[in-house]
């Protein structure tokens, strides 16, 4: 479908951590702001604070005026009380689109989301090695970055945003106390991102991190932690992107050229027993 719009604006926003303490219409000229100021809201996650179906229910109340397309991930703390199964409808039945490995298009963009995974970063990322529950741990991270993989493969859109709840880079987790990098991300979600022409990746969880970074392959990823983008941007909390939809993004053509040799030459995900055992 043509895109109605030469640019589009993307506001991204993550770790509302809305709880049942919260005081209700708080958020709400938040909301207004995104709404007035973009065409296309991105949620990074961490919607809820205990994970719990009665917590988005009245996010979605704070959300009632939003009426501009919205996409969303899921983070870890909507799996804490197990009903992230109910909090993903109660977003579908108030028009938001979930995404776990699907893609959606709005505006002539295509957007691939995923919640990801820990597992650090780099040469310290956790190898599968050792007791089974070590290698499960890996393999969760190596899981949510093959959904991501192949849901950027289903996109044909000249621009592609990737939405996460983890970073997928260390450049935005930097500010967070050393100790808890690998909790942060895994730079094993860096994989796809470098396979396929991304636009730009948005991500939430390390709420003291960097506003910005870069994949290997210069591949702008914004940590849009709510609390982050309060100090960042306190007049406007949250990252707005515009998006030139009618300019085809450079890297698109080698980038797909790439992608089409790696598929037929390698494995699409490396589990080669790398960094620390
Ligand atoms: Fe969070
Ligand atoms: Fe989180």
């Amino acid at each position: 479908m043509p895109a109605a719009k030469d640019v589009v604006r993307i506001a991204a926003l993550g770790d509302l951590h809305y709880g049942r303490t919260a005081t209700p219409g708080l958020l709400q000229p938040l909301f207004g702001q995104i709404s007035e100021s973009a065409d296309i809201l991105v949620l990074c996650g961490d919607l809820t604070d205990y994970g719990l179906a009665d917590e988005a229910r009245a996010l979605m109340r704070e959300m009632a005026a939003v009426k501009i397309p919205t996409v969303a991930v899921l983070g870890n703390h909507d799996y804490e009380s197990s009903q992230q199964d109910e909090i993903r409808q109660i977003l579908v039945d108030s028009g938001i689109v979930p995404l776990d490995g699907e893609t959606t298009e709005i505006l002539g963009i295509g957007f691939a989301g995923v919640k990801g995974f820990a597992g650090g970063f780099g040469r310290g990322a956790l190898g599968p090695w050792g007791e089974d529950i070590m290698k499960k741990f890996v393999h969760e991270a190596v899981n949510e970055a093959l959904k991501l993989e192949s849901a950027l493969a289903r996109l044909r859109n000249d621009h592609r945003i990737a939405i996460l709840h983890y970073s997928p880079i260390q450049g935005t987790v930097e500010g967070e106390p050393l100790e808890i990098y690998p909790f942060l991300g895994c730079s094993r979600l860096e994989e796809p991102l470098g396979r396929y022409p991304v636009t730009a990746v948005f991500h939430g969880h390390a709420h003291h991190g960097q506003p910005e970074g870069r994949t290997t392959k210069n591949v702008p990823v914004y940590n849009v932690s709510m609390s982050l983008m309060r100090v960042v941007f306190p007049d406007r909390p949250f990252r707005l992107l515009e998006v030139d939809v009618t300019a085809v993004d450079d890297r698109r053509a080698g980038a797909d050229r790439r992608a089409d040799e790696s598929h037929r030459q390698e494995p699409q995900i490396q589990t080669a027993k790398t960094g620390h055992r």
